[in-house]
């Protein structure tokens, strides 16, 4: 993912002065800089666009097929009625992020609705500005799962399969500072490979740490500050989040992705669905 235009809709010009209650008081050119400044470490060269008109916003997702490799789409009010901007989404082929800057589930019936995010890779909502950070990441991870859907399905073997998985993640996010696999054997967790500082916890038993627990509760697990959570097997000092997610072969639990951050709060919901993608591509090897 080398560019992507991040597109604003009707009335985003007025942020700042608009409803500051509900959007905040940035204007829209200080968003696009903390866009810009948060996302400096994915490489990714940024283009942003916004437009009252439902026409320009359509021409530019078409022209999306010459000039980007993703976008990110605030549609404000469009999204909860133009199919003409699902149908410019759905005719090119270049991945589309969602993103509003409220909670629209929380917000009036009316805006619940979006009939454009079933046609995106993904929907991120009510984190202010940082939704469109989110969104940047989404797209890197679109990029990363393609990758390794390849890699799952190249007919390798699963030991270089976890490696490369592994490898993949690590590069895509540079948040991620500790990135593992642990496999089951018998009622232990046992750590296949990993990216970071050496771990002392090579063997987990089930139903210990943060790791055991997801094994033992069979879900995926994000704790957003580690120092308050007892569960947590301390690995290193620099660790602040974590998250697990199980690798299922049907509906067998096989194996875990851990993945520490030395960032406060770094995974999110977009990482999880994310990360249990790449899940899904691993355990149908075991199929
Ligand atoms: C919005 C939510 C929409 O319902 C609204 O029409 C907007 C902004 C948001 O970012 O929260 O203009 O997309």
């Amino acid at each position: 993912m080398k560019t992507i235009d991040i597109i604003h809709g009707p009335n985003l010009n007025l942020l700042g002065s608009r409803e500051p209650e509900m959007y905040g008081n940035d204007a829209l050119a200080p968003i696009n800089e903390y866009i810009a400044q948060r996302t400096a470490e994915y490489g990714v060269e940024l283009h942003f666009f916004q437009s009252n008109h439902e026409g320009e916003i359509i021409e530019r997702i078409h022209d999306s097929r010459q000039t980007v490799d993703g976008i990110i789409i605030n549609p404000a009010a469009y999204t909860h009625y133009s199919i003409a901007i699902r149908d410019a989404v759905t005719a090119v082929e270049t991945p589309v992020v969602e993103v509003h800057l409220s909670d629209i589930t929380q917000r009036e019936p009316f805006r619940q609705k979006s009939v454009i995010a079933d046609v995106c890779i993904d929907q991120i909502s009510g984190f202010g500005k940082d939704s469109y950070v989110f969104g940047v990441e989404a797209l890197v991870a679109h990029v990363a799962l393609r990758h390794i859907k390849t890699v799952c399905e190249s007919g390798g073997n699963q030991d270089e399969v976890l490696r490369k998985t592994v490898d993949i993640l690590q590069t895509a996010f540079p948040k991620y500072d500790w990135t593992g696999i642990y496999l089951v054997d018998g009622d232990e967790l046992v750590l296949h490979n990993y990216h970071g500082a050496p771990s002392p916890h090579v063997r987990i038993p089930i139903g210990q740490g943060i790791c055991g627990a997801a094994a033992a509760e069979k879900d995926s697990i994000i704790v957003p500050d580690v120092n308050a959570d007892p569960r947590y097997l301390a690995c290193s000092i620099e660790t602040k989040s974590e998250i697990v997610v199980p690798i299922y072969a049907g509906n067998e639990i096989i194996g875990e992705i851990d993945i520490d951050s030395h960032r406060l709060d770094a995974f999110k919901k977009h990482d999880c669905s994310f990360l249990e993608k790449v899940a899904a591509s691993i355990g149908q090897m075991w199929k």
